[in-house]
């Protein structure tokens, strides 16, 4: 595996795989890596001859008083993951090599950021569409890996791919969960015992709230009260928001169908935790 920080050295080994007709699968994470990160490594390494993992805390999704100095970090570690797959590429860029000038251009993708989570973090889309548009252009077309996990992040990214016309492929892939549920995150780190042992009321709310939809309970307002009154319940938890949208639009429903997605986010302890679920397939 080579282990490279220079973009100038990313070109020169996609310039080699590309001479040998090599297909690309990347996946942008930023370390700390868990089973979730492993699942989208692994499934790109399948698909492809070549596998790119880029690990970068990008400071410009993160808010003034949001987690950016905190952010877990485990380098050694993850190289041996990473190496353990049988990764190509392992890129870990410094801040300045990414953003060697203050960056004057950003992306946006109208709609699809200021709602659900970005009423919440208002500029980390933009921050994370623009570090993923830079790491489109430095690897060039590829297949790309994103966790269903952070569902809003795979629509902005899977849209501004499309809209930009990059010559990448947005592929998701689902969320991958502790036994109780618990859907992996690298932020799980911050939780005491007894509040890891709390946030389970997430993804269990999301799934009562699927049954009761495959039940026939179809409206979206009753729903959602009832996630409310079940996120209310735990005290360790504080809910942020609970939204029902149409999956792709992320358009508000009130009628839930086929394509809906419910999406949950909350603090617990110092974490900010996200979930969600097509209640037609609930949490597997
Ligand atoms: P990070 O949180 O490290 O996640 C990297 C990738 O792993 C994302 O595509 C995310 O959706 C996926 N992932 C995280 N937890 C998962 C789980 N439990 N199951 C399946 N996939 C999971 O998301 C980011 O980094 C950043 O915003 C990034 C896209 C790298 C841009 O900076």
């Amino acid at each position: 595996m080579k282990l490279i920080s220079q973009v100038s050295e990313v070109h020169e080994f996609i310039d080699e795989y590309r001479a040998q007709k090599n297909t690309i699968g990347l996946v942008p994470t930023m370390g700390f890596l868990h089973e979730g990160h492993i699942s989208l490594m692994q499934r790109a390494a399948n698909e492809n001859d070549k596998t790119i993992v880029t690990i970068f805390v990008n400071p410009l999704q993160f808010a003034e008083g949001e987690d950016l100095s905190s952010y877990p970090q485990n380098l050694d570690k993850d190289i041996n993951e990473c190496e353990a797959i049988g990764v190509d590429l392992l890129f870990i860029p410094s801040s300045e090599e990414m953003y060697s000038q203050p960056i004057l251009t950003s992306v946006q993708v109208d709609q699809l950021m200021s709602t659900i989570e970005g009423a919440s973090r208002p500029t980390h889309f933009s921050g994370v569409a623009t570090v993923v548009a830079k790491l489109f252009n430095i690897v060039g077309p590829c297949n790309a890996y994103f966790g269903e996990k952070d569902w809003q992040q795979l629509q902005v990214i899977s849209t501004m791919a499309r809209d930009l016309s990059f010559r990448v492929k947005v592929l998701g892939c689902p969320t991958v969960r502790q036994s109780d549920g618990l859907a992996l995150s690298s932020r799980n780190a911050y939780l005491t015992p007894e509040e890891r042992e709390a946030a389970t009321v997430i993804s269990r709310s999301l799934q009562v709230a699927s049954e009761n939809v495959q039940a026939g309970e179809t409206s979206a307002s009753v729903i959602k009260s009832q996630i409310v009154d079940e996120m209310t319940a735990e005290t360790l938890a504080t809910l942020d928001y609970v939204e029902i949208v149409e999956g792709s639009s992320l358009q508000t429903i009130d009628q839930i169908t086929e394509g809906a997605r419910i999406l949950i986010a909350a603090k617990v302890g110092k974490a900010r935790l996200i979930d969600n679920v097509n209640p037609y397939f609930g949490i597997k």
